[in-house]
């Protein structure tokens, strides 16, 4: 197996421009502040995403390659501090130590060998902790898809493969959800062999309290990128994007879209009883707002939905995206459009997680101008009850994903988010009032270098 050639980055859509690795690591506090931070504001703004520790060889998929950084905005007494970490795994350690890329990317059947590697890498493939970062239980972790994360310290450096003291091998998925209610932080991770998917629990003080436990019905290895949580339910949407391993050697994707299966909808009680299944035709969905149970007994999900996993599928149909409610119960599953625009990136206040929430803060494309794949322009607040949307227009900012950061004192809290300039590729924290978000920023702190586009992020209160 030859070792596979450099990428031509300059000319890949998604490690050149906004997305372009940053290779620096810094630790700056007193940033500069356009406008004034809220006094009711103190704490810290984390973001993980994909970014190759040296330029990547054989294939780069994204957003499923790259090594993963951390960006970490802390805002306390009027002032700004921002610092961001590799997260050393020991590929990223064993790269380092050759000062060049070692692994290929995930479409690529290359494997390194012993002479490499050394031997307790060899034929292993590349961690992927560059997802989602979270605080629970004591630990921050930076998340990976369907395998261990990685455990931070407060510096953001790397402590290591999080097992959880052995009791979560396999690992979680990049999106767990925590219960405001109990504390509780419920996964599932899937493997590409029976029993495919199994669900977990890990209490208020970080100790799991139900290993991984099987999904009962689940019949084949399908990538799922998300969960919601309800009081009663954990909610897992199978879409039919199938792992087929021997693809890779005739260089297609491990994954196949298959949409003559459908989608599945299991609802786990969290209380260990018969999973219940329901089906509906097919759609894809990388990432849900939020879900609570109805008065009837079924279970409402807040989703956003695609036709296909685009990017990841040779296609050439269509594929927008809207926000969806899946109603999922006795009648089987209804789903209706809560508002149509091309967006991703659902989040709503992470203190509503598992019952009724109000907004949902997304961000995606104003149809102002042509977007290269995966940019972004403009962030979208749609009030599910009243049936209306608030609009920031980023112009030349590209924002990511936002973040509701609430008020130390009760107030009616804020969103914000990281966004770089397409002109100057400068990268701020902005700070939109929660009440009137479509009134634009009120803070704006300067990062000290370039965020590159990422991924998920979280806010995490000051103690
Ligand atoms: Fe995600």
């Amino acid at each position: 197996m030859a070792r596979p050639t450099p990428i031509d980055m300059a000319h890949h859509p998604h490690l050149s421009g906004l997305f372009a690795p940053q290779r620096e690591e810094v630790d700056v506090r007193g940033l500069e502040i356009v406008g004034e931070l809220p006094d009711d504001l103190h704490g810290s703004y984390l973001r993980n995403g994909p970014n190759p520790r040296f330029d990547p060889i054989g294939s780069y998929v994204y957003p499923i390659d790259g090594d993963g950084m951390v960006h970490r905005v802390e805002l306390t007494d009027g002032t700004a501090r921002y610092t961001n970490r590799f997260v050393r795994t020991p590929n990223v350690l064993a790269e380092e130590k050759a000062g060049r890329a070692l692994w290929s990317g995930l479409t690529d059947p290359y494997f390194p060998p012993a002479e490499e590697v050394g031997p307790d890498l060899a034929n292993t493939i590349r961690e992927l902790p560059d997802i989602n970062v979270i605080r629970h239980g004591g630990r921050l972790l930076a998340l990976a898809e369907a395998a261990p994360p990685y455990a931070l310290g407060s510096d953001l450096e790397t402590l290591g493969r999080e097992t959880f003291d052995g009791a979560l091998p396999v690992g979680l998925t990049a999106h767990p959800k925590v219960d405001p209610r109990t504390g509780e932080m419920v996964s599932f991770c899937y493997v590409l062999d029976a029993p495919y998917l199994t669900w977990s629990v890990i209490g208020a003080d970080g100790t799991v309290t139900r290993g991984p436990t099987p999904v009962d019905g689940a019949d084949r290895p399908l990538m799922i990128h998300d969960m919601a949580l309800t009081e009663r339910y954990v909610v897992l949407i199978l879409a039919p994007f199938v792992f087929e391993l021997g693809r890779i050697f005739t260089g297609a994707s491990p994954l196949d879209w298959q949409p003559e299966l459908g989608v599945r909808i299991a609802l786990i009680p969290r209380d260990g009883s018969a999973i219940q299944w329901h089906t509906t035709d097919a759609f894809w969905v990388w990432h849900t707002a939020n879900a609570f149970d109805l008065p009837d007994g079924s279970v409402a999900v807040d989703y956003v939905e695609w036709q296909y996993p685009g990017g990841l599928v040779d296609s050439a149909d269509p594929n927008p995206s809207a926000l969806r409610r899946a109603v999922i119960g006795r009648n089987g599953i209804t789903r209706t459009t809560l508002h149509e625009r091309n967006i991703e990136f659902p989040r709503v206040d992470d203190r509503r997680l598992t019952e009724t929430h109000r907004v949902v803060a997304t961000v995606g494309e104003s149809g102002a101008t042509e977007l290269p794949p995966g940019d972004a322009d403009a962030l979208f607040w749609f009030d599910v009850a009243a049936g209306t949307e608030s609009v920031w227009l980023g112009g030349s900012l590209a924002p990511g994903e936002p973040a509701y950061l609430p008020s130390s004192n009760g107030g009616p809290g804020y969103w914000g988010t990281i966004a770089t300039d397409r002109n100057d590729l400068t990268s701020w924290f902005l700070v939109f009032p929660a009440e009137d978000p479509a009134s634009g920023p009120l803070t704006r702190v300067r990062l000290p270098i370039r965020v590159p586009a990422g991924l998920h992020g979280a806010w995490i209160p000051a103690s």
